[in-house]
């Protein structure tokens, strides 16, 4: 975590124009040649071979996941309400956020909990968008620690919980609905040297956000599934329960009957999984027999402490592993891995596997699920040799 010389930074944040989606989405597909997979809302995810060439994301390269049109927010007039059990509310302005805030800038992976639905539906199918192996990514996040924002409202003592509300407008069941979160007040309350257990954003790779991204502010909670890090935030309740919010009190939960008895007991997911994942070579994609190099992205389970300490790629279905080169990490980082392994005639494809610190290993299978969720068995490659 780096303190930012905020004043630069967030007077920019500030003054910004208010962008229109439909720009930026325009620039996105032309610059970044991004997988669409719906434009409103907008649903998209990069390329494999782009997202694995560098370990801090671009943010064009970056995927986005929305469930409604963007809202159009003056940030003028833009306030971010604190309320709940809190001894004061608050309605911070952005330049109230980039002044009276100490801005700190640390880097954290955000991944959907349905990154590699696609692959999930082929065992039986499962609805909602079909994430390839993209929906992930490592951004340099700059914001003010919640922790901060809630030591100035005063948290009262009953509180257990910190919900999230965006200003997204939704259609659900017949109504409107914004998109919604809660995470725990340890979580909320962590204020760990080197990560903030939750940030209130609004620089992403030291630009402030886009809107496809959740300007003009945003939570991020590093280590939770992207659907706790809400874009367009308008509102922060301080409570002694979970939010009612659809999202966190139905959606994310991995059910496999999906009926009512299921989705009240099921617990809403928090973290995410280790995982790793072959970018290139890509599926089905030709290959010479000889030395291979083989490149991809692996992630921790996302506690705090934890990173990816093994990857393991095979190009014999398992029988033999020939363990990867790391890149860098940090805290709540994915780690970019290089492995070269033998290909020959014979070969018909490759197959990866990831350690974190805690020895917590990726599953062979994983159980199917109704959502699609938190699908992490180990990802196989399917090569075609040339000659
Ligand atoms: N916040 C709002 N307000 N509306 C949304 O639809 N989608 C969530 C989360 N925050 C969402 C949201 C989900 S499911 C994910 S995975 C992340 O945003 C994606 O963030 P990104 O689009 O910046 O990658």
């Amino acid at each position: 975590m780096t303190n930012v010389s905020r004043r630069q930074f967030l007077a920019t944040s500030a003054a910004v124009p208010l962008l229109n989606s439909v720009s930026y989405a325009g620039q996105s597909d032309e610059a970044g040649g991004l997988i669409v997979h719906t434009t409103a809302p907008m649903n998209a995810e990069p390329q494999l071979a782009n997202l694995v060439k560098q370990y801090v994301t671009p943010t064009n390269q970056f995927y986005i996941r929305s469930h409604a049109p963007n809202p159009k927010i003056d940030p003028a007039s833009f306030r971010l309400k604190v309320e709940g059990l809190v001894e004061r509310e608050l309605s911070i302005s952005l330049s109230e956020l980039a002044n009276d805030y100490s801005n700190v800038s640390t880097l954290a992976t955000l991944t959907c909990a349905g990154n590699r639905r696609y692959e999930h539906s082929k065992v039986s199918p499962v609805k909602g968008v079909p994430w390839r192996e993209g929906a992930i990514g490592n951004a340099e996040w700059t914001g003010v620690p919640l922790a901060a924002i809630l030591k100035k409202a005063g948290v009262k003592q009953e509180a257990k919980h910190v919900w999230f509300e965006g200003l997204d407008e939704i259609e659900k069941g017949g109504g409107i609905i914004p998109f919604g979160a809660s995470i725990p007040i340890v979580k909320a309350m962590d204020v760990s040297e080197r990560v903030p257990g939750a940030m209130v954003v609004t620089g992403m790779n030291k630009q402030p956000l886009t809107p496809d991204h959740g300007f003009p502010v945003r939570t991020v909670v590093p280590g939770y599934i992207g659907a706790r890090s809400v874009k367009w935030l308008g509102k922060i309740v301080v409570s002694d329960r979970p939010s009612p919010n659809h999202y966190l009190a139905t959606a994310y939960k991995v059910v496999e009957r999906a009926d009512a008895i299921e989705w009240a007991e099921k617990a809403p997911i928090y973290r995410y999984v280790v995982n790793s994942v072959i970018c290139t070579p890509a599926i089905g994609g030709n290959v010479k027999p000889g030395s291979l190099t083989v490149r991809g992205y692996a992630l921790p389970f996302g506690d705090a402490g934890r990173s990816v300490k093994k990857v393991e790629v095979s190009a014999n279905g398992g029988q033999t592993w020939v363990q990867a080169k790391l890149s860098q990490t940090g805290d709540y980082c994915w780690r970019l891995w290089e492995a070269s392994v033998s290909v020959e005639a014979a070969t018909k494809g490759l197959v990866v596997r990831a350690t974190d610190s805690a020895g917590k290993m990726q599953p062979q299978r994983v159980d199917w699920n109704k959502k699609g969720y938190l699908f992490n068995a180990w990802h196989k490659v399917p090569v075609r040799i040339d000659g």
